[in-house]
């Protein structure tokens, strides 16, 4: 389960195999009652309500229920499309995979932050003077590139291929802030002064038991949306954007406080 957990695609797997397999013993049934076409529709809807059950009962979530049941129909209508070459499907499997290859096991998709939130973020740097900022999963690099400058370093890290190259071409085009390709658990925060992450609930316990091991004291950990559970924030920036974004505000005290925060939560 754990497995399942760290990795839905495997539950979503599991699931398909699973319905396939009851479809198989549930149409050895049906075989004398339907005709061909019949019991190809029956296995399509079959195949789709059971691994839409079987991933509800793994605990996935609900979007991956929508997934095990929209699948069978979607295949149907790949294989059925007249005429369709083989090409446009392996050319969308590399896009995919250059925009989105870290989804997958980091479950922290592509989405950015708003003008609102970059601007929140530049305030706070002024307000107390912070110099060092770096974006954990930087996406395509606005918010390093629009905090970098005015003696503020602004650094960015990121894995996803094709969202690396755009955002590290942009940064070195206008030549503000850097973006490496890093890995958020492989990046070095010891020396920022504001640590920002705008992810998914997925990764927050693990960041930040990262932060509190490796960040200075007085500095800060801004989540964008995502609080830490049990751990509760030194302030909390609730924006005017139509989003209402909410920031999450975590000063980090010495290591040993830090520790017993990471210990004790809440
Ligand atoms: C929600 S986006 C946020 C983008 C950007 N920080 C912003 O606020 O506009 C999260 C980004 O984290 C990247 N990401 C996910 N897991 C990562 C990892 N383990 N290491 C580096 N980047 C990661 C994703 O590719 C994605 O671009």
């Amino acid at each position: 389960m754990k497995l399942i957990r760290s990795y839905p695609i495997i539950g979503a797997i599991v699931a398909q195999i699973l319905a396939g397999m009851l479809v198989f013993v549930a149409l050895l049934g049906l075989a004398s009652l339907l005709d061909a076409s019949g019991l190809f529709w029956t296995a399509v809807v079959l195949q789709s309500l059971i691994a839409a059950v079987v991933t509800k009962l793994l605990g996935l979530p609900v979007w991956w229920i929508w997934i095990g049941l929209g699948f069978p129909a979607a295949m149907v209508l790949a294989l059925n499309v007249g005429g369709l070459p083989a090409w446009p499907f392996g050319v969308g499997f590399v896009v995919l995979y250059l925009f989105f290859s870290n989804t997958a096991r980091d479950r922290v998709p592509l989405y950015l932050s708003n003008r609102a939130t970059t601007e929140a973020l530049l305030s706070l740097m002024r307000q107390r003077g912070a110099k060092r900022f770096i974006d954990l999963g930087s996406g395509l690099g606005g918010v390093v590139r629009a905090l970098d400058g005015e003696g503020r370093q602004a650094t960015g890290v990121e894995t996803a291929p094709m969202v690396w190259l755009m955002s590290t071409s942009l940064s070195k085009l206008q030549r503000r802030g850097r973006i490496a390709r890093q890995d958020i658990w492989k990046a070095d925060i010891g020396r920022e002064d504001v640590v920002y992450a705008f992810l998914s609930p997925e990764p927050m316990p693990a960041l930040f038991e990262k932060a509190t091991r490796e960040m200075k004291p007085g500095s800060l950990l801004v989540s964008n949306s995502f609080a830490v559970p049990g751990v509760e924030p030194s302030e909390i920036w609730e924006l005017s954007d139509r989003r209402k974004t909410r920031l999450y505000l975590y000063e980090m005290a010495g290591p040993a406080l830090a520790e017993n925060a990471a210990t004790h939560p809440g």
